[in-house]
């Protein structure tokens, strides 16, 4: 292969029979949906199956499902609309996430924060596993929104949600869950799904960038944060996307059908490039394998190294990878998802690689990843060496 690309977490490449399907919606339903004639009741009718299929898939009613531009703004909609009503019945809304959560979240509750609230954050353990007496702690403050990645993006590790869900449910707390990184690869566990906010999108399907959901449980849990016309139930006003909707329904259909098998296919490619790379490179780490992971990202750390170099080097040997989220690309600080795992310093001292999986990963890929990346870490360490005995 020419190419191993290794970096699915970021984007995974478009299905092919949802580009099909994409491009027979933007061929043949050019209406706005909110249009009465017959070309918009077409576009309309084209969303609201969207609409239905993924609600199918996801086994909740349809109505619930919003869409929106992007998991960011899914993320930012459930955490600022949540911070919104609340201070709209005239409290400080107080917000509680994991250690672990995506930019998107950790970025919105500090938004949240600068425009008058407060953040709390749950400690989560390298297993992926969260305190129950912290949870209960958090919880017994009655903070306005509890906000919980699924499967994380940089590690691949599984929280425990379910109990969460629950655990929010008993006290009376709303739950938002970010499981960008879930389906296709886990199970779509109904506890998990029980949540009252629940953020999906689409590329990370093989469906088309910047189209996303943010199921809604209760309207009523929400503020709007945009303004203008009353489409998505008037939490998310403007011209919906109809081919991307399609789209994502589609991918997510695709997804969720072969999730087993693939499941089973690419851990096995992911437990053949852990093994070989720990066979071939000296102190390698393996980020998260200390809990429950999903199949398609392993998150390795190679010692004495700095950030950001792998990539780079690996890009030049046709091997596509990144050293964390692709949001803090060109970012040289240390990635708070390892910060908060295994501290600061820790993390500081290892270079992570993100190596991560989808449809279309082949065996040979994961054949050049293993030939190339110890040898360009070797490389890197010589001439680590090599400046060292400079400076001597
Ligand atoms: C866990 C998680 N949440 C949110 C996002 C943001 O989604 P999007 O890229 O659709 O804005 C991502 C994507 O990087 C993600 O992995």
């Amino acid at each position: 292969v020419e190419l191993a690309y290794l970096d699915h977490a970021a984007a995974t490449p478009m299905r092919p029979e949802v580009r099909r399907e994409v491009l027979a919606v933007l061929d043949r339903a050019p209406g706005n949906p909110s249009s009465v004639h017959r070309a918009g009741r077409m576009a309309r009718e084209i969303l609201e199956a969207a609409r239905r299929r993924i609600g199918e898939v996801l086994g909740l009613p349809h109505e619930t499902v919003y869409f929106v531009r992007g998991g960011t703004e899914s993320d930012n909609l459930a955490i600022l609309g949540r911070a919104a009503r609340v201070r709209a019945e005239g409290k400080t809304p107080v917000l509680a996430r994991s250690a672990v959560e995506h930019s998107a979240v950790r970025g919105a509750v500090d938004g949240a924060v600068r425009e008058g609230g407060r953040a709390v954050v749950l400690p989560v353990s390298p297993d992926g596993g969260l305190d129950p007496a912290a949870l209960a702690g958090i919880l017994d403050e009655g903070p306005d929104l509890v906000s919980l990645i699924w499967v994380n993006h940089e590690t691949g590790s599984i929280l425990p949600v379910p109990r969460v869900v629950e655990a929010c449910r008993e006290s009376g707390v709303p739950v938002h869950v970010d499981g960008v990184q879930a389906p296709g690869r886990i199970p779509l566990d109904p506890g998990v799904l029980a949540a009252d906010l629940l953020t999906l999108s689409a590329h990370k399907l093989g469906g088309p960038r910047s189209t996303a959901i943010l199921v809604v449980r209760d309207p009523t849990l929400l503020s709007p944060r945009l303004f203008g016309g009353g489409q998505e139930g008037g939490n998310r006003p403007g011209t919906e996307d109809v081919a991307g909707a399609h789209g994502m329904a589609v991918a997510l259909e695709a997804a969720a059908g072969e999730q087993p098998e693939e499941a089973r296919r690419l851990g096995e490619l992911r437990d053949r490039l852990e093994n070989g790379l720990r066979g071939r490179i000296e102190g390698l780490v393996v980020h998260g394998a200390e809990g429950p992971r999903a199949p398609h990202i392993s998150n390795v750390g190679v010692p004495g190294l700095p950030r950001d170099l792998l990539p780079r080097a690996l890009d030049l040997e046709g091997v596509a990878v990144s050293a964390g989220s692709a949001c803090r690309s060109g970012a040289t600080d240390v990635s708070p998802v390892l910060a908060a795992y295994y501290g600061e310093d820790a993390a500081r001292a290892r270079a992570p690689l993100r190596l991560s999986l989808g449809w279309t990963t082949r065996e040979e890929e994961i054949e050049r990843a293993l030939e190339r990346i110890p040898v360009v870490v070797a490389r890197a360490r010589e001439a680590g060496l090599a400046l060292e005995e400079v400076g001597r």
